[in-house]
């Protein structure tokens, strides 16, 4: 059974995919009025991805005699400047992420609760592949700067990429 400590640790960490899920939403949307569907689609695709997440938190948290709570979302931006700066923020975001995770990780070791280890770990795992992934394009992006023909190749890259995504998933 889950200690109330950690109970309460998924919980934010609930609302931190949830938010997370709305955010890459919101970058989607911008970047879907902007001219880069392939960028968009991969925006979408993260935010699918930070959905399972949360969902995998949340029945985790019953089936091990916990209460999951369904969370609220607060709002993200909804205006960007630029591709670069959407990528800079993603990064941020799963920084943040990463150390909320070492955190709940460090719970779960303190209290010897293997099973929110083992959950924890599939997710330290997880936040190298999505931090890594986000590093990459950002670096990309600094070569390209703000050469219009580099911006266009990068988003056929990017619609790419989605469509790998949506691959694995099947
Ligand atoms: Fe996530
Ligand atoms: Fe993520």
């Amino acid at each position: 059974m889950l200690s109330s400590t950690l109970n309460k640790a998924l919980n934010d960490q609930i609302v931190m995919e949830a938010y997370a899920s709305s955010y890459y939403l919101s970058l989607a949307s911008w970047c879907d009025q902007k001219g880069f569907p392939g960028t968009a689609a991969f925006f979408y695709a993260q935010a699918e991805e930070e959905r399972e997440h949360m969902m995998k938190i949340f029945m985790f948290v019953n089936e091990n005699e916990g209460q999951a709570i369904s969370p609220g979302v607060n709002e993200p931006p909804a205006d960007f400047e630029n591709v670069g700066q959407c990528f800079e923020i993603a990064l941020g975001h799963e920084k943040k992420v990463t150390a909320s995770i070492n955190n709940i990780m460090k719970l779960a070791r303190e209290e010897n609760d293997f099973r929110t280890m083992n959950l924890m770990q599939w997710f330290v795992d997880e936040q190298l592949e999505e931090e890594t992934q986000m590093q990459l394009i950002i670096d990309k992006l600094k070569l390209i700067g703000d050469n219009g023909v580099g911006l266009y190749m990068l988003d056929g890259e990017m619609a790419e990429r989605a469509a790998t995504k949506e691959e694995e998933e099947e």
